[in-house]
């Protein structure tokens, strides 16, 4: 953990909630209760559909399309999403590389959103509990692959977030320990790829089944610089537990 650094934890509600109204709903219990505290940047990663409501939030998108414009029905492009005001992108998470999502789409998608100059939340991870062996393997292919043909100085607007994929929505998080162990592993990778003075600024957060009872500890032992929280994010009392808590350790 970089103590300089400022924490950041994300609100990835993935498909959810259901309405407009409901999505208005949590983020104002949230917003109202984690606004004054400074020392987090709190970002939400709601449906594309509802980021225009959330206007007071910080935003970021849960995906992107790799090209600039055109005849790709469906798809939405970086230089739009920054239209919109939006900060940050998740770029390769597990259940979008579950749905097929290549190391090849992965790469492209985190060149045009480094390019572009917004925040890019690369999500990499292991599929299996399998400490000693499965966790350097996933990182060469996947932390290697998406970041070969990304210039060096784009790197500063990188965050990786260690998602094991057995963590993810199981209510089995990963331990603080064991995540701090990983992120030594990653920020001595980052140190190679991309060299000290970048790599030693580049925020590895952790998700995985983040409660308010183990948020703190995966600041505090887990020396993580931040949190993706999934389910408990829909939980607006439960994530401003988490804000809180989190905020705690810092002062
Ligand atoms: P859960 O917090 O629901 O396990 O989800 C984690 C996640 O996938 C965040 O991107």
């Amino acid at each position: 953990m970089n103590p300089t650094m400022k924490k950041i934890i994300i609100a990835n509600w993935k498909m959810n909630p259901a309405t407009p109204k409901e999505a208005l709903r949590i983020f104002s219990v949230i917003h109202k209760e984690t606004k004054s505290i400074k020392n987090i940047d709190v970002i939400f990663t709601p449906p594309f559909v509802f980021l225009p409501l959330l206007k007071q939030a910080k935003l970021g998108a849960q995906d992107v399309f790799f090209e600039k414009s055109g005849a790709f029905t469906g798809e939405i492009s970086a230089l739009q999403l920054k239209a919109y005001g939006i900060t940050h992108v998740i770029v390769g998470h597990s259940e979008r590389r579950a749905m097929g999502e290549t190391e090849e789409i992965v790469q492209k998608k985190l060149k045009t959103v480094l390019e572009s100059g917004l925040k890019a939340i690369l999500c990499i991870g292991e599929n299996e509990r399998n400490r000693e062996e499965a966790f350097p393997v996933i990182m060469r292919h996947e932390l290697h692959s998406a970041l070969l043909k990304i210039k060096k100085s784009a790197l500063r607007n990188l965050i990786v977030a260690y998602e094991p994929i057995w963590a993810i929505g199981t209510g089995h998080a990963e331990t603080p320990e064991h995540a701090f162990e990983i992120t030594i592993l990653i920020r001595r990778d980052l140190y190679k790829i991309a060299g000290r003075s970048i790599a030693s600024k580049i925020p590895i957060i952790y998700g995985g089944s983040v409660a308010s009872k183990n948020a703190v500890s995966f600041i505090k032992d887990g020396g993580m610089d931040g949190l993706l929280v999934g389910g408990a994010s829909l939980r607006a009392r439960e994530f401003v537990k988490i804000v809180k808590g989190s905020s705690e350790v810092q002062k």
